[in-house]
């Protein structure tokens, strides 16, 4: 590894989203709309603005209409200009910048989100990389830099792994990768300590890692070399914690929120608190809200 320019993302998309059946059932959880943009769309524009270009998806059965979001759409672009809809026009062209790329590959199995990762191995080779998980949708402090942006601008720096956290309630160390560290400096923690999703009574702290990490590629050969874990499957987090015997992995207290959109709570709150924001509705839907009967 020779630099510390984080250029590649990858986003884990494979998986089925059984958290939001029956929405799920033929359509990808990462194409379900806050407000007018899928999920996976704020993911990457989230890469984008920390200036990552290849975009790499790891995807599975029934996860096409992510490919084509991010494809030229053919008749739906000559019928705007047809009509002289420039700025819609505008709009579907932006989703895929000229100078991103995007990259596609299969995970044949539901085996977890470490092998999730190591099926980009071929796409990201021997650099640093972005991990992304689009239900967590993340949006940076008013105005300021999105979460990605943050991260890639602190491994500029240090050059070793990052992983984002959050105090998390007691009752939901579950839900996470937990991590217990020392200060490091800034928003930085070394982490000494890392489990997944234990239960309140085990868990080292409440610091649970958040869907975004930056990761050097030593990760690839732990998660080669990783038995299953939890729920049976290959966890991130269990690498992550062999790779610390060889390398410092840092937990980044990042500035932003963060939203779980993997479950329908998560998903309303983003929804009620982006459409606030939103330039065209924002104005009405709060006038909206203030009365209703609640
Ligand atoms: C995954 C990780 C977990 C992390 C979480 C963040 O779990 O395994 O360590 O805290 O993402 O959203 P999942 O939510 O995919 O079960």
């Amino acid at each position: 590894m020779s630099h510390t320019r984080v250029r590649k993302a990858v986003f884990p998309v494979a998986g089925l989203g059984t958290r939001f059946l029956p929405a799920t059932k033929a359509s990808p959880k990462e194409m379900l709309p806050v407000v007018d943009k899928p999920l996976i769309q704020y993911a990457v524009e989230e890469a984008y603005e920390a200036g990552i270009r290849d975009m790499v998806f790891v995807t599975g059965r029934s996860k096409r209409a992510i490919e084509d979001h991010f494809d030229t759409a053919y008749e739906l672009e000559n019928e705007l200009e047809q009509a002289g809809k420039q700025a819609m026009l505008d709009l579907v062209r932006s989703i895929s910048p000229a100078d991103m790329n995007c990259l596609f590959v299969r995970q044949p199995r539901s085996l977890g989100l470490g092998h999730a990762v190591l099926c980009a191995e071929p796409l990201v080779g021997n650099e640093p990389f972005a991990v992304i998980l689009a239900d967590d949708l993340m949006v940076g402090d008013n105005g300021g830099p999105g979460v990605m942006a943050q991260m890639t601008a602190a491994f500029q720096k240090q050059g070793r792994s990052l992983l984002a956290v959050q105090e998390v309630p007691l009752e939901h160390t579950k839900r996470y990768g937990i991590v217990k560290g020392e200060a490091a400096g800034g928003a930085l923690m070394r982490i000494e300590e890392i489990v997944e999703k234990p239960a309140p009574e085990k868990a080292p702290s409440r610091m649970g890692v958040a869907g975004r990490y930056v990761l050097t590629p030593a990760i690839f050969d732990e998660i080669r070399n990783q038995p299953k874990g939890v729920g049976g499957e290959i966890q991130l987090t269990d690498a992550i914690e062999r790779l610390m015997a060889t390398e410092a992995v840092y937990a980044f207290q990042y500035k932003g929120k963060r939203y779980d959109c993997g479950s329908k709570e998560g998903f309303l709150q983003a929804t009620v608190e982006l459409a606030l924001q939103h330039p065209e509705v924002g104005a009405s839907f709060r006038d909206y809200l203030k009365n209703l009967s609640i």
